[in-house]
């Protein structure tokens, strides 16, 4: 099959058309991907590594499933499909704790190969590995059945796909891991595929103020058709001073760090109110030491920082509430979507992402 393979870190993808595909396991589904968004998880695995090379990344797809492994009754052949990147097994200890991103099956997915160390892919005879569960930068993606999620067929895959990773991190981190209320106050900082999927979430919820920002003017103008009440730029304001400025000198009851840039959640946890909660969605892959007055803000301020994988999202549950309420027209989905590219333009894509041009930029495979 046809697929974009890092080889090197740091280095262009190579798009080869010689990668041999197993057949299907008892447990999983091949699935021929129609559409891929680039998200900067798989950015940083470009530029920092993650998993083992060479490896086929992308982890927002939606597909068709092309073949099903002898021990799958729940899909067939045929059936449109999102992908998530990590598919809960039900009975695990954090299963049974409605934990679902947690599970102990799923943390393969930064291993680059199913929970039994193979995959099921090779190139002269070399492994080749699949980038955070999914693979969806190749013609055929192999996933364990509990990562495919039946769609209806009428739901075009190009607007399915963003929900595989963007939506279920940002909307879940609100409406999940944060449980935000409604009235409540919200800061985002970092507004791309991921924070203008938190706005999205905020608003769902019936947030009042939600205040955002972003160093990138493009981004900042996408944001309040998400839903963002107040925009901010961090290199002209105090982003936490402004924040508690505009909550009456409270502070928010919710910030959220969608960008991934460590200093950035001292920023949140400053804009929070006393007892308010920051939540961290981006992913820093840098250095992670954070001074932070632990008594001051945890213990007399009783605030709260947690962590948020995929929006503590139950994929089962989540992939078709979100899109009850794309159709309901609460949640947008299209106009996520700013560029549409062929494979062979990836790197592109990249640059893209890198220069915050746009939104998420979608693969066409089909
Ligand atoms: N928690 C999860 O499960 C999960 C899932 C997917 C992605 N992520 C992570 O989420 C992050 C965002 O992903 P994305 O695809 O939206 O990336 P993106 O590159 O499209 O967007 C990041 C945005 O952050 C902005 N930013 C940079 N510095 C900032 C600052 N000082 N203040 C405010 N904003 C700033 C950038 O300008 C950019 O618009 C990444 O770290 C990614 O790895 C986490
Ligand atoms: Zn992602
Ligand atoms: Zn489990």
């Amino acid at each position: 099959m046809r697929a974009a393979l890092l080889e090197e870190i740091g280095k262009p993808l190579s798009i080869v058309s010689d990668v041999q595909v197993e057949d299907p396991g008892p447990n999983q589904v091949l699935v021929k991907v129609a559409h891929c968004g680039i998200c900067h998880s798989d950015l940083t695995s470009v530029e920092m590594g993650s998993a083992k090379l060479p490896i086929i990344l992308g982890h927002e797809a939606a597909g068709v499933v092309e073949a099903v492994g002898s021990n799958v009754n729940r899909l067939q052949r045929g059936d449109h499909v999102v992908l998530t990147p990590l598919a809960p097994c039900g009975h695990c200890y954090y299963c049974v704790r409605h934990q679902p991103t947690l599970c102990i099956e799923a943390q393969s997915f930064m291993s680059g190969t199913f929970p039994d160390g193979t995959t099921p892919f090779s190139r002269d005879g070399a492994a080749v590995y699949r980038g955070f569960g999914v693979g969806g930068f190749g013609e055929f993606a192999m996933v364990s059945e509990l990562a495919a999620v039946r769609i209806d067929p009428e739901i075009p895959l190009e607007t399915a796909c963003v929900i595989g990773c963007a939506i279920q991190t940002g909307v879940g981190a609100v409406l999940n891991t944060a449980e935000v209320e409604e009235g409540a106050t919200v800061l985002v900082t970092g507004l791309g595929g991921i924070g203008l999927s938190i706005v999205q979430g905020a608003r769902i919820a019936g947030a009042t103020k939600i205040i955002v920002s972003d160093p990138v003017a493009e981004r900042r103008d996408h944001a309040a058709n998400f839903g963002a009440t107040h925009i901010l730029d961090p290199n002209e304001e105090d982003v936490p001073a402004r924040a508690r400025e505009l909550t009456d000198g409270i502070g928010v009851d919710y910030a959220f760090d969608g960008a991934g840039y460590v200093p950035l959640i001292r920023d949140c946890i400053a804009a929070s109110r006393i007892g308010g909660t920051t939540v961290m969605v981006g992913a820093s892959m840098g250095a992670d030491a954070l001074p932070i007055d632990v008594v001051a803000m945890f213990l007399s301020q009783e605030k709260v920082l947690r962590g948020s994988l995929l929006g503590s999202c139950h994929a089962h549950r989540d992939i078709p509430r979100f899109l009850a309420l794309w159709q309901q027209g609460l949640l947008q989905l299209e106009t996520m979507i700013s560029h549409r590219r062929p494979l062979a333009e990836i790197d592109q894509g990249f640059d893209d992402m890198r220069a915050g041009r746009g939104i998420r930029t979608v693969l066409d495979l089909s």
